[in-house]
Formats: C-alpha cells, structure tokens, sequence
C-alpha cells in the first residue's frame, strides 16, 4: 500500500463529540419546531382482519430529535407494542387459518381478483402518502423529501407488481408439450411468509418481498422494525379493508422475540429478512426444518468505490458524495470503502473534503438538508469508536466537518489512508463516516474486494478500456452489480437487486419475488391417449371446475 502522500488534518485529528456547532443545528425548543409532531398515542398491530389497540408491553417511540434546552430528552411521537411471543403465535394461527391449505379466500380467489384488491390497496397508499412520509421523517429522521420518495416509490412497486403478476398469470396459460407430457405450470402459493424489514426503508423494504409473496396467494406476517414501526400504523386500515381477514398480520416489537417464537415453530414457509447477518443467522438457526424454509436474505455489504488512475474526479466525487451521505450512509448500497490511485489521491482528497464540508447539516424537515440525525442509539458511539481505532493506525481526518457530533447528529468524517489493521476496512459503518485507501497496484482493490465477506455492489471510476475491463472481469465474480462512472443504488427497481456472500441469497425485485415466494406447479399427462388430452384440456374452460387451471387467471 503506498504511503507516499502527504495528509494533514484540518481539524489536528481531534474529535468534538460535543460540538457546540452541530448543537446549534437543533430545535432551540419544542416550541421552535414549525412542523407538526405526530403523536400516535395507540400502539397498532393487525391480527386476524382486525387493528388491535394493544398496550400490554408499550414502549415509547423515541426519535433522534432533540432540543437545545433539553439535549438529553428525544422527542417522542408515540408508543408501539414490543409484541409478545403469544401474539405471534396467535398472528400465526390466523395466517394459517386464512391460508386454509390454499383453499383459503385469498389464496383461492385468481390473480384478476388479487391483483384489483392489490390496486385499491396501492391507491389508499398513495392517498395516505404524506402522513407515512412524516411518520418516517420524524421517526427515522429521513429527509422530507426522501421519506415522500420511499413512499411513492413504494406504491409505483405495487403497480409494477401486479402487471408483472399478470404476465406471469399470461404466460403460464399456455399448454405445453414435451416427449410425451402435456402440461400446463402454474406458479402457486407456498403457504405463510414472514417478512421483515430494515430501519432504513421500513416500509418500501418491507413490502418489496411481501407484496410479490401476497399477490401469489399467500398469506402474510410483517414484523415492522423497531425503528420505524409508526410509518406502519396508517396503513393497517387499509390491509384490513382490501384484503380478507388473516391475510396479513402486521407486528412490531423485537425481532429475536416475534420472529424468533415463528421460526421456530416450523409453520413458516418463507421468510424474507433483511438485516444485519448476524441476526438473520441466529434466528434461521432455530428452524426446525431448514431444509425447508425458503428463505430470502439482504444483508451487509462494504462496497467499495475504484478510482481508476485516470477517473474523472468531478465525477467521480459528485457519485461518492451521494453515495456516502445519502440518508447519512444508512443504505446497504452506501459507498463504504473508496480507493483512489496514488496519482490522483492528494487532488481526489481536496475535491471530496470540500464537496462534504459544502453540505448542510439539520433536522430532516429543513429545504436541501443533506445529514440528519441517526436513529439508532448506538450508532454515534460506535462511529466514534471506528473514527479513533482508524486515528491510532496512522489515519487522519481529512475534512473540516469530520470528528464532530452533539448527541444523534454527526459530521461526516473522510478518513485516510486506511489500512488493513483498521476495524473500518472491513466493519460496515451503515453511518457517516467513509476511509480511503491510496493504492499504486490495481491488484489491491480487486484483492480487497475479492477476500471481503460481502459482495452487493462496487463502483468503479475511469475510462480505460484495458484496466477497466481487468477490473470488471475480476469483481463481476464477487458482486451483484459493478457500476462503471456511476453510483451504486438498487433501482431501477425492475432490475434484479442481488449479491454474494453476507449481503444477499435471493433477488430483490417484483418479477424475482412472485416466483421465489411460489412453486411452479404442474398439472400434466401423457398424451398417447385422447381421453387424457380431452379431459386436461376439459380443466381448463371456465365450466371444467378447475381452480389451478382455469380460475387462476
Ligand atoms: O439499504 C439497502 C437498500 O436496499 C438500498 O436501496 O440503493 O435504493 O437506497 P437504495
């Protein structure tokens, strides 16, 4: 690894944990806050078709707002239910009841009928866009503009859910005909799927795998995560009016408690978590039946950004400003590691420091705000931590808004060189903080990327054709996407979102997620014999009285 540059610190490497400045950056008082404060004083789960008040073991939900006259209380906006072990049980049951061996309501009714009730869903979605986004503003501290973003991404998901549905539904309709077999494959339900999504899109995450699972037919548990349950409560109404009862069944509270007591039941047939692996381990550890559970997995991932020696620095910086800040780093396709070319490092380092220093600190309601506090109660701790482990191996703090944090709200910090030693070069951050390592052999970030535990996404900057081309064909083995002068990101959400290794098993995406969470099924016969070809085809007219065959369209 070259350390031939010379790096100074603009702020002598010091951290400021306490900065006055970024103090300033808050509410003087609840009385200065223009924006109204949600107060969901109900905590809602939906069980059975029915929205439970339920208080048995309420917690507040705390957000990572907090004044200046009161910098120690977190403003709150309401309580959830921390669910208990037999509301699973009893979500459960309901599940399996309206599932009713795929002769449940849901599960029988055809895809036309499914996919209407999806639309109506999807437009009571959109209806209620504002109060969800601002659930999710001041919950997760989301910007305003990217908290409405989730949401109406998630709706137009929906959307493109059901014409894939359809297509699907389409394309199966045809006979098929192979050495002697007739046959039509339908793509049906599997049963009860659990569902569970991040902090960082708990609602758009949650329903990229469940949406594709319910319009399959089957029948739904979601566990909302811990932060970022509220988003969730408007929308139960809407499940309870568009979909039959037991259909979906909607909890929040712990995860190793609600999805742990269900796992370990053995009556899942899917589960599609996304989280950190380690959880996703312990919990798919308790099943019964592995062999049986499908799962689908997102997890961690370190991607790495390439600046080739001869990347456009302009464009390369204004993509890893975005990645690296967007929602403060919180996003598994966030830029977390950065290598530039010895040639380019002392140029790359000056433009990348001014270009986060520029950007505006605040709360997630203000015009153009950039990094907003962080929801999880550990996370400036454990980033300062990472920032003064990197400190004693020979990094520095590079930028003029780095090392700094008062309570939730954190300054991004570029450190540089970095090294093996660091726990930043193989610890996802998932914060604002970002190390770059100065390479003069291109072997050393395929290398890096190539041994690392995750393989989501990698960027890489330059133009070319031999050294880009190496790079390519080296890590095109160990990601799920290589973008090339571009930022890393998981849309357009058409497109196939995969990876390798602890940051993905399974595709996350509509056309993907129909069949993932179905069994291609097939009814056939030999057809040497007319009385067989006769009475198949009989099955599927509309009098043939076959569901499989002629009612699932
Ligand atoms: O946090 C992981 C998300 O799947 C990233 O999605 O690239 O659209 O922000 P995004």
């Amino acid at each position: 690894m070259s350390q031939q540059i010379q790096i100074s610190s603009p702020v002598g490497d010091k951290l400021d944990w306490d900065c006055q400045e970024l103090k300033e950056k808050f509410p003087r008082s609840k009385d200065d806050i223009a924006v109204p404060i949600p107060d969901r004083k109900d905590c809602l789960l939906l069980i059975d078709g029915k929205v439970i008040k339920s208080s048995q073991n309420a917690s507040e939900v705390q957000t990572p707002i907090v004044t200046q006259d009161k910098p120690d209380e977190h403003i709150t906006i309401g309580n959830f239910e921390m669910a208990s072990k037999d509301q699973a049980l009893g979500a459960l049951q309901a599940a399996q009841r309206a599932y009713g061996y795929g002769r449940g309501a849901w599960a029988k009714m055809s895809l036309t009928e499914r996919c209407k009730s999806m639309e109506a869903f999807a437009d009571g979605l959109e209806k209620m866009a504002d109060e969800v986004a601002q659930l999710l503003m001041w919950e997760i501290a989301k910007s305003d503009k990217d908290a409405h973003s989730e949401v109406t991404r998630t709706v137009a998901y929906i959307r493109t859910a059901i014409k894939e549905a359809e297509a699907l539904s389409e394309s199966e309709s045809a006979w098929q005909e192979e050495k002697g077999i007739l046959c039509q494959i339908r793509h049906l339900p599997v049963g009860v799927v659990l569902a569970s999504s991040p902090f960082n899109y708990p609602l758009n995450e949650a329903y990229t795998t469940f949406i594709p699972a319910l319009l399959m037919g089957n029948s739904i548990i979601l566990r909302a995560p811990r932060n970022g349950a509220t988003p969730h409560f408007p929308t139960l109404e809407l499940f309870a009016k568009h979909f039959p009862a037991g259909t979906i069944q909607v909890l929040t509270g712990s995860g190793r408690e609600v999805m742990g007591a269900l796992i370990e039941t053995g009556k899942i047939d899917a589960v599609a978590f996304i989280g950190t692996a380690s959880s996703a381990k312990g919990l798919l550890q308790n099943a019964p039946n592995p062999q049986r559970l499908r799962v689908m997995y997102e997890g961690e991932a370190k991607d790495a950004a390439i600046l080739l020696p001869d990347a456009d620095l302009d464009v390369a910086v204004e993509a890893c400003v975005s990645g690296m800040t967007s929602f403060n780093g919180q996003r598994c396709t966030a830029v977390k590691m950065i290598w530039v070319h010895q040639s380019q490092a002392k140029d790359f380092l000056g433009k990348l420091s001014e270009a986060i220093d520029g950007l505006k600190l605040g709360m997630p309601w203000e015009e153009g705000v950039k990094l907003t506090p962080l929801c999880e109660d550990t996370k400036p701790g454990y980033i300062k931590e990472l920032i003064e482990d990197a400190l004693t191996k020979g990094a520095h703090i590079v930028n003029k808004t780095g090392g700094k944090c008062f309570k939730t709200l954190c300054g991004l910090t570029i450190l540089a060189p970095a090294n093996k030693d660091m726990r930043i070069w193989s610890e996802e951050q998932f914060g604002p903080v970002t190390p770059v390592a100065i390479y003069d052999d291109i072997q050393q970030p395929i290398q890096y990327v190539s041994e690392s535990e995750y393989g989501l996404q990698c960027s890489v900057y330059g133009y070319e054709k031999q050294t880009l081309g190496t790079v390519v064909d080296a890590l095109a083995y160990h990601v799920g996407r290589l973008n090339i002068n571009s930022p890393d990101q998981r849309g357009p959400d058409i497109f196939p979102f995969t990876g390798r290794g602890n940051s993905a098993l399974g595709i996350l995406n509509a056309t993907e997620g129909l069949k993932f969470f179905s069994v291609p099924t097939m009814v056939a016969t030999k057809n040497d014999d007319e009385r067989n070809v006769k009475a198949l085809k009989a099955l599927n007219s509309q009098d043939g009285g076959c569901r499989v065959l002629y009612g699932a369209k």
